[in-house]
């Protein structure tokens, strides 16, 4: 199906309260320019080359956002001819990027909330030769055969799941035999993993923004995960210091729509960031 939406037969899980997304689906209807031009395309951080650099603009962390994108299609290692599944696609700025740059791919936009696969369908066309699906459901429990892609990407939303484990199993499902799962993650330092189990973690704060989020995963965790399904770790880039420059460009947003709990929460994981204590990591596996 192109540029349309296909429900799921049965989600199991409910598509999880987001507040951040109930704010921008708003601001985006209203055509908001801070929202549209940060969140109209990626809702994900930014990757700047220079971190020192960043002006603090909204254009500036478009730039980022779409880099970040691009470092993720790089350690995906996607090529012609291939059928890609974004799990978790938000408005589809990922297969949009892919679209626009590559040829004979068959795209597949999976997510949980509806809502967004409407606006990426209505603002995305497949060039003649790819095809594009969007199809709403649970990344947890997928909605398509056995071997039916050659890249899965999960693009910032794997905390947002109900469960690794079932993403894991779901992946090594889906993905034809030597197929590759590329993600990116907040990946906690072994100190704020043990700062997490005194605490409850920063999860707390992060909750009444950002909804149902779990940043409690280490490399080590990922590591066995991947065994387990049997996944092969290909590459852990820790990027942490070029999304810098994303904290006060969010939290300013956010002020600016008169949410400062949420300004509040995102300059406070962004100070955790910059101690190091949280790390921004893209991992890719391949299936063994
Ligand atoms: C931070 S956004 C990232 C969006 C997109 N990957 C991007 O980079 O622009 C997190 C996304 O995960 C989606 N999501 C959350 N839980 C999900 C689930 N269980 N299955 C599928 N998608 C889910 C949300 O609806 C949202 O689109």
């Amino acid at each position: 199906m192109t540029g349309a939406t296909t429900p799921a037969p049965s989600p199991v899980e409910p598509a999880p309260d987001l507040p951040y997304f109930d704010l921008l689906l708003q601001q985006l209807q209203r055509g908001e320019p801070g929202f549209s031009g940060a969140f109209g395309r990626h809702v994900h951080w930014g990757s700047w080359e220079d971190p020192s650099r960043a002006d603090g603009s909204v254009a500036d962390f478009a730039v980022a956002a779409e880099r970040l994108t691009e470092r993720l299609i790089e350690a995906a290692a996607i090529a012609p001819g291939q059928r890609i599944l974004d799990a978790g696609c938000g408005f589809g700025g990922t297969l949009a990027r892919l679209n626009e740059g590559g040829e004979c791919l068959d795209l597949t936009g999976l997510n949980i909330d509806p809502r967004q696969l409407e606006r990426a369908a209505a603002s995305l066309a497949p060039r003649p030769s790819n095809r594009l699906a969007w199809v709403v459901g649970d990344a947890c429990a997928m909605p398509f055969a056995a071997a039916s892609f050659d890249r899965l990407l999960a693009v910032e939303c794997i905390f947002h799941f109900p469960s690794r484990e079932a993403f894991f199993r779901e992946a090594a499902r889906v993905l034809r035999p030597g197929g590759r799962l590329t993600l990116c993650d907040f990946v906690p330092s072994p100190t704020l993993r043990v700062l997490q189990r005194f605490t409850g973690g920063v999860d707390r704060e992060m909750r009444a923004t950002y909804g149902p989020v779990d940043c409690s995963f280490s490399v080590a965790r990922y590591r066995r995960l991947g065994d387990k399904h049997g996944f092969r770790l290909l590459i852990d880039a820790d990027i942490t210091r070029s999304t810098l420059p994303t904290y006060p460009v969010v939290a300013g947003l956010f002020a600016a729509a008169g949410w400062p709990e949420a300004e509040a929460a995102t300059r406070r994981i962004g100070l955790v960031s910059r101690l190091g204590l949280m790390r921004y990591r893209i991992l890719s596996f391949e299936q063994r």
